[in-house]
């Protein structure tokens, strides 16, 4: 059992107080929040016991595991602390404000030893987990470009659609998309750009945000993600040398991966292409057509995944040098859009 504790009660009771508690390798031993009527919501929905002071809770308790899910401003002070206190750390995205503290909690990590890893959900999605597999098959070829957009209609008026709150699209969502397109290129950035607009949030901050990522082994991700669109968008656009798959739903009303692909033994030639035009989706070339369902039951347990690296010792799901790569890929768009 992993005695463990949680810090900040919003999405930390919303989501990791529960998959604790319904967890049998896991123990929940106390939470904190600087907030009294969070601390009694737990204790009336859990049982659990709450601390007003963080450090009191992890010198009394001496935790094996902190969760912190406090706000962002807070990471570095608070992972910095527990791993100095001999205590393993599972932290929130986006890891910390800026590379600046990321690398403090990294240099505190690497120092201490102690184990540290950032919750990167989005990689553990059943959408996620079909990508890759239609990837890691080969049908495609090799992938030149993903194209992942984000879209909805939700004009923000909380402390969201402000700068000084580090408010914004990418802000929000940013930490998200930028690693699970890593995570599936299995490159590194190698050249960033970024775009925001404000479109219709009522504070001064994004709604609408275009990143291009080009990696070390030349594939473009094309990251969009936009609060302002009254259609929902295609999420999902993979582009390989021999093939091309797309989110769409299939005529059961089921959320699939669409993939056109020419077979690994079709030679794909030269004169097709001259002698007829676009081929792309010409009946009498061979291309094949596949489905691949975005099942429920694909869905992981995080917790799992972290009871194999804080309990048994495996390697991260998310290594912390994935992470901070996110964290540059997030500082060098605030530096080409202008840092908040
Ligand atoms: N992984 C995800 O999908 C996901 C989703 C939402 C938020 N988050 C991240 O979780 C973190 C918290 O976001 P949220 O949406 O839960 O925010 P929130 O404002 O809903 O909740 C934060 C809680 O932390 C408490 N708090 C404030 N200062 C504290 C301190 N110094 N010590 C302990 N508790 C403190 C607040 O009282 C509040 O109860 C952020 O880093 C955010 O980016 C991640």
């Amino acid at each position: 059992m992993i005695r463990t504790v949680v810090i900040g009660l919003g999405m930390g009771l919303n989501y990791h107080v529960p998959k604790i508690i319904d967890h049998p390798n896991f123990e929940l031993v106390a939470v904190s929040d600087v907030n009294q009527e969070k601390l009694a919501l737990a204790k009336e929905k859990y049982n659990v016991q709450g601390y007003e002071d963080t450090y009191k809770m992890l010198i009394t308790e001496k935790p094996n595991l902190a969760v912190i899910a406090s706000p962002t401003q807070f990471h570095a002070e608070q992972a910095i602390q527990a791993m100095e206190m001999g205590i393993d750390v599972f932290l929130e995205k986006p890891m910390a404000r800026d590379t600046n503290e990321a690398r403090q909690i990294y240099e505190v990590q690497k120092r201490t030893g102690r184990k540290l890893m950032i919750f990167q959900p989005h990689r553990a999605f059943t959408d996620t987990i079909t990508v890759k597999g239609i990837i890691d098959k080969g049908i495609l070829g090799n992938i030149y470009m993903i194209k992942r957009t984000m879209s909805c209609f939700l004009i923000r008026t909380s402390w969201q659609a402000y700068k000084k709150n580090g408010g914004g699209t990418l802000n929000n969502h940013g930490a998200h998309f930028i690693d699970q397109m890593l995570y599936l290129s299995g490159g590194k950035p190698e050249n960033v750009s970024c775009e925001l607009l404000r479109v219709a949030a009522t504070g001064d901050a994004d709604d609408c945000a275009r990143i291009m990522i080009k990696t070390d082994s030349g594939m473009l991700l094309d990251i969009e993600m936009n609060m302002v669109s009254t259609i929902n968008l295609t999420p999902w656009v993979i582009h390989g040398t021999r093939g091309t798959a797309m989110y769409t739903i299939n005529d059961e009303g089921k959320p699939v991966v669409r993939v056109r692909y020419c077979e690994p033994d079709v030679e794909l030639e030269q004169q097709v292409y001259h002698k007829t035009g676009n081929v792309s989706e010409a009946a009498e070339y061979p291309w094949q057509i596949e489905d691949f369902e975005i099942k429920d039951e694909y869905a992981v347990n995080y917790y799992d995944l972290c009871y194999e690296y804080y309990g048994l010792g495996k390697d991260p799901f998310v290594p912390l040098e994935d992470t901070l790569a996110v964290m540059e890929v997030l500082e060098k768009c605030h530096e080409v859009t202008g840092k908040y």
